[in-house]
């Protein structure tokens, strides 16, 4: 008898706080953790690479390139054929390179397996757009994070200001709402909320009382030992 593996799926629009509060769900439960959204990227940095742009026409090549990242996560540092790619694809270029490939069906395809790896025992903590409506769908919590674009914005340009890197608020808060309605308007996986999803607003939470909340659901489904 095969023994499941315990997943929880954190879905949510850009900078609404998933990345912090999954690695903290993470953590505390002593699971592994799948930042989806760094696949999309290390995809968008590995085709600039090959000098191709993200665009539909050169979808077959770069749903090859998806298919045969040579990656690999170690000590938190994300490694593209050996070379330390981690603060490369956090800029905001490489999100949008991400947004635009994510968009390719064939791309999302290739991308699954290597996705659905990460479940193993003692369980996992997945955090993307898709994760609770087509990679795991038969996870037992799925959360749905937000926050209002205002907020996200704010914490987008502290994150930035703190990394030395300048911009406005408004030009933020533009990209987040193009990146937000390219993202749940594309026809393959489009950001939404699945269906058994449990919505969480976090613009007025701190993080521990999210993190909290997570947790609070998780020992309702699966109480832990
Ligand atoms: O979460 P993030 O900002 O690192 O994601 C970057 C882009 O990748 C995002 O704009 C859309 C895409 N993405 C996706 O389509 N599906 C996922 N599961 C995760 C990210």
């Amino acid at each position: 008898r095969t023994v499941e593996v315990p997943v929880i799926c954190v879905d949510g629009p850009t900078a609404s706080g998933k990345g912090t509060l999954t690695i903290e769900v993470a953590r505390r439960l002593g699971y592994h953790y799948l930042d989806s959204g760094s696949l999309y990227r290390v995809t968008g940095i590995a085709l600039r690479r090959a000098g191709l742009a993200p665009d539909a026409e050169h979808e077959a090549r770069i749903a090859e390139i998806a298919h045969a990242l040579p990656l690999c996560f170690s000590e938190g540092k994300v490694l593209l054929a050996g070379e330390d790619v981690s603060d490369a694809i956090r800029t905001e270029a490489a999100g949008m390179d991400a947004s635009r490939v994510s968009t390719l069906p064939g791309v999302r395809t290739a991308l699954v397996d290597l996705q659905r790896s990460f479940r193993k025992l003692p369980g996992l903590v997945a955090d993307g757009r898709d994760m609770g409506t087509v990679i795991f769908p038969d996870a037992k919590l799925k959360v749905f994070l937000t926050a209002s674009a205002e907020h996200r914005a704010e914490r987008r340009h502290k994150q930035l200001i703190s990394k030395g890197i300048s911009t406005t608020l408004d030009s933020l808060r533009a990209d987040l709402e193009a990146r937000d309605l390219r993202d749940s308007s594309r026809s393959v996986a489009p950001l939404k909320p699945a269906q058994d999803a449990r919505l969480l607003d976090n613009s007025h939470q701190t993080v521990e009382q999210s993190v909290g909340q997570v947790l609070h659901w998780w020992q309702e489904i699966q109480p832990f030992k």
